[in-house]
């Protein structure tokens, strides 16, 4: 496993257009590391395009969802089969905004990560509480619920396909990100279910922390040897800033 793992996630910005010049932006400016992995998620329309252009690059590419059959009837839908053809190498699944804002439930996510693993597609799996159910103490619960359900009949030998992202619903996008204690208390839980529920050893699963990810607060993440790496949302939309966020990975990888 790689030391760092940065993902840029565009979320619904940037035309073809945009996006191919913010790609030719973070290239001009970007030099493979031996630990520090990089990949971008554009919206679908532009993944052909940015394929393109990654194509003799270490930059890997990524979607933001996928949907869990490989073909059929299914108006507006992308299967893993055309994310594998135009060169995904990843896909984010349960992301925050999937499952509260357009009503993705836990067992979608499982049959996705499901459909992204039987075509080779890695799956980055997003896991996180909202603001109230931390409140009233829940994170755990919620954490734990999350993972359980997304991961129903996936054997532990598949595990290392996969990349958990712990995302706090209320840090995302709010300029609100956890402190460095608090993601890693989550991720040590992820970590402690992992290994009692699935004898998986702690520190092979790597886990990602997301929300509210910038330059300012990327290095005293990178601090903490329980976080991988940075699913990261409104920095990675300006290639300067996304850049200092990955050389700030390179220098804080243990
Ligand atoms: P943010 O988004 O960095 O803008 O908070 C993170 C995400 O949604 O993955």
């Amino acid at each position: 496993m790689s030391s760092r793992f940065i993902v840029g996630n565009w979320k619904m910005y940037n035309t073809v257009s945009q996006a191919e010049t913010l790609v030719r932006a973070i290239l001009a400016d970007y030099h493979p590391h031996p630990t520090v992995e990089v990949a971008i998620a554009p919206p679908f329309i532009a993944l052909q395009t940015i394929a393109t252009l990654l194509a003799s690059n270490t930059i890997h590419l990524a979607a933001q969802t996928v949907y869990q059959e490989d073909e059929g009837a299914f108006t507006g839908e992308i299967s893993p089969l055309m994310l594998k053809a135009v060169g995904c190498r990843y896909v984010i699944i349960g992301h925050s905004e999937r499952r509260h804002v357009l009503g993705e439930t836990d067992q979608d996510i499982n049959m996705k990560i499901r459909a992204a693993l039987r075509h080779q597609l890695h799956p980055i799996l997003c896991l996180g509480e909202r603001l109230e159910e931390r409140e009233a103490g829940h994170t755990t619960r919620v954490v734990q619920s999350q993972l359980q359900q997304g991961l129903a009949g996936i054997p532990a030998k598949e595990f290392p396909q996969i990349t958990l992202a712990y995302e706090p619903v209320w840090a995302i996008g709010t300029g609100k990100a956890a402190t460095v204690d608090q993601a890693a208390e989550v991720h040590g839980e992820i970590r402690r279910y992992l290994q009692e529920q699935y004898g998986i050893e702690p520190h092979t699963q790597r886990i990602l922390y997301g929300g509210s990810v910038s330059p300012d607060n990327a290095e005293a993440l990178f601090h903490s040897s329980e976080i991988n790496g940075a699913l990261i949302g409104k920095a990675c939309l300006n290639a300067e800033s996304f850049g200092r966020i990955i050389a700030l990975a390179k220098a804080y990888t243990p």
